[in-house]
C-alpha cells in the first residue's frame, strides 16, 4: 500500500483550520500542512466569541486557508485520499461552514468524507508530535469551550467521557477573570504572564468540587470566578490596591491544582499510566509545570503537545481522519449534518 494524504477541516469555534497529513502504509503520520486563520481579534472587544462573527469569518477564510494548505504541502487536491471535518461539538453556524466546504470538496473530488468529533481531534493532535498513543490513556482537554476528562481506548475505537465541567470551561474562567481584572481577551496568556511575578499562595481561592461528596472527575469553575470577583470588590471597597500578580497567580494555582489533581486521580483509578493534556489551556505554564511534577511523583507519563497543536487547528482533524482511515472505519455519507452538542 502507498502513502495516503488526509485533509482535515476545522471550523467549530473561531479558528478556520486546514491540515494535511501523510499516512504511511505502516500507520506513521507526517504533518505536511497546518494552516489556521483566526478571527480571535474580531471577538476581542466583546470579551468572548460572537457566533455570527465567527461564521462570517469562516466563510471568508475557508477557501484561502485551503489554498495555503495545499500550497504548503506541495500537493494537488486531486491526490487527497480522504477528507475529515469537524462535525461537532461547536457553534452551529461555524460548524456548518466547515462541513459544507468538506462535502463540496468530497463531492467534487469523489473522495470519502469523515465527519469527526472535535474533542477526539484534540487528543489525536498529540499523536502528530509524540507518535501512537498507548492502548489506554487518559486525556485532559481544557480550552475556552471544553474541560473534559476522557478515557481513551483507541482513537478510532473507544473514547469515554468520565468527567466534565458542570459550568464554565477552564479557558472561559481565564477569560472571565481577565475581564474583571481589565486584562485583554483571550485572558489565558496575560494571566499566565502576570502570575509569574505573583505569589500563588497569596489568596486561598476555592477548589471547586473537591469535597468528599463531590463528583470525583467533574469540574466547576464558576464559583472560583465569583470568588475572585468578590475578593477584588472587597479590596476596592476597602480602598486597597489590587495586587494583580498575586490574584492571577492564586487563581491560576486553583485551576491547575484541581485539573491536575483530578486527572491524576482518574489515571490511578482507571489503571492507566499516560496522561495527555490538550486544548488552549494546556499552554498554561503552571498547569504543565504542576502536571509534570505530579505525574513524576505518581510514575505517570505526561504528554503535552506543542501549543500550536493544542489550540484548534485542522492538523488534529486530519490526524484523527488518518487514524480512522488506518482503522478502515466506514466513511460518513454526503448528507452528513453538524451536531453542535455532539458528545465524545
Ligand atoms: O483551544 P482554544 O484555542 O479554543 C477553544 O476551543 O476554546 O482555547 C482557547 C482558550 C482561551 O480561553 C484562552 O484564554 C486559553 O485557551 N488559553 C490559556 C493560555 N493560552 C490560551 N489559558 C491559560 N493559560 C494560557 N497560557
Ligand atoms: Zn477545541
Amino acid at each position: 500500500m502507498t502513502d495516503r494524504l488526509i485533509l482535515g477541516i476545522e471550523s467549530s469555534c473561531d479558528e478556520t483550520g486546514v491540515g494535511i497529513v501523510r499516512l504511511g502504509p505502516d500507520g506513521s503520520m507526517e504533518l505536511l500542512a497546518d494552516e489556521v486563520a483566526s478571527s480571535v481579534e474580531e471577538h476581542a472587544r466583546f470579551g468572548g466569541v460572537v457566533p455570527e462573527v465567527a461564521s462570517r469569518a469562516h466563510l471568508e477564510a475557508m477557501v484561502p486557508t485551503m489554498r495555503r494548505a495545499v500550497e504548503t504541502a506541495g500537493i494537488e487536491l486531486r491526490d487527497v485520499h480522504s477528507i475529515a471535518v469537524t462535525a461537532g461539538p461547536g457553534l452551529a453556524g461555524a460548524l456548518l461552514v466547515g462541513v459544507s466546504a468538506a462535502k463540496a470538496y468530497a463531492a467534487a473530488l469523489g473522495k470519502p468524507l469523515y465527519g469527526v468529533n472535535h474533542l477526539a481531534g484534540h487528543v489525536a493532535a498529540d499523536t502528530l508530535q509524540h507518535g501512537p498513543l498507548p492502548k489506554r490513556c487518559l486525556a485532559l482537554l481544557v480550552s475556552g469551550g471544553h474541560s473534559q476528562l476522557l478515557l481513551v481506548e483507541g482513537l478510532a475505537e473507544k473514547i469515554t467521557e468520565i468527567g466534565s465541567t458542570v459550568d464554565d470551561a477552564a479557558g472561559e474562567a481565564y477569560d472571565k477573570v481577565a475581564r474583571l481584572l481589565d486584562l485583554p481577551y483571550p485572558g489565558g496568556p496575560p494571566i499566565d504572564n502576570l502570575a509569574k511575578q505573583g505569589n500563588r499562595c497569596a489568596i486561598a481561592f476555592p477548589r471547586g468540587l473537591t469535597g468528599p461528596r463531590d463528583s470525583k472527575y467533574d469540574f466547576s469553575f464558576s464559583g472560583l470566578k465569583t470568588s475572585v470577583a468578590r475578593w477584588v470588590e472587597k479590596q476596592e471597597r476597602a480602598g486597597e490596591e489590587i495586587p494583580l500578580a498575586d490574584v492571577a497567580a492564586s487563581f491560576q494555582e486553583a485551576v491547575a491544582d484541581v485539573l491536575t489533581g483530578k486527572a491524576i486521580r482518574a489515571c490511578k483509578d482507571f489503571g492507566v499510566d499516560t496522561l495527555v493534556i490538550s486544548g488552549g489551556v494546556a499552554a498554561n505554564s503552571r498547569l504543565s509545570g504542576l502536571a509534570a511534577e505530579r505525574c513524576a511523583e505518581a510514575g505517570l507519563e505526561l504528554r503535552v503537545p506543542r501549543p500550536r497543536l493544542c489550540t484548534d487547528n485542522g492538523a488534529m482533524i486530519a490526524a484523527l481522519g488518518a487514524h480512522l482511515v488506518a482503522a478502515d472505519a466506514k466513511p460518513s455519507s454526503l448528507d452528513l449534518s453538524t451536531t453542535p452538542g455532539l458528545p465524545v
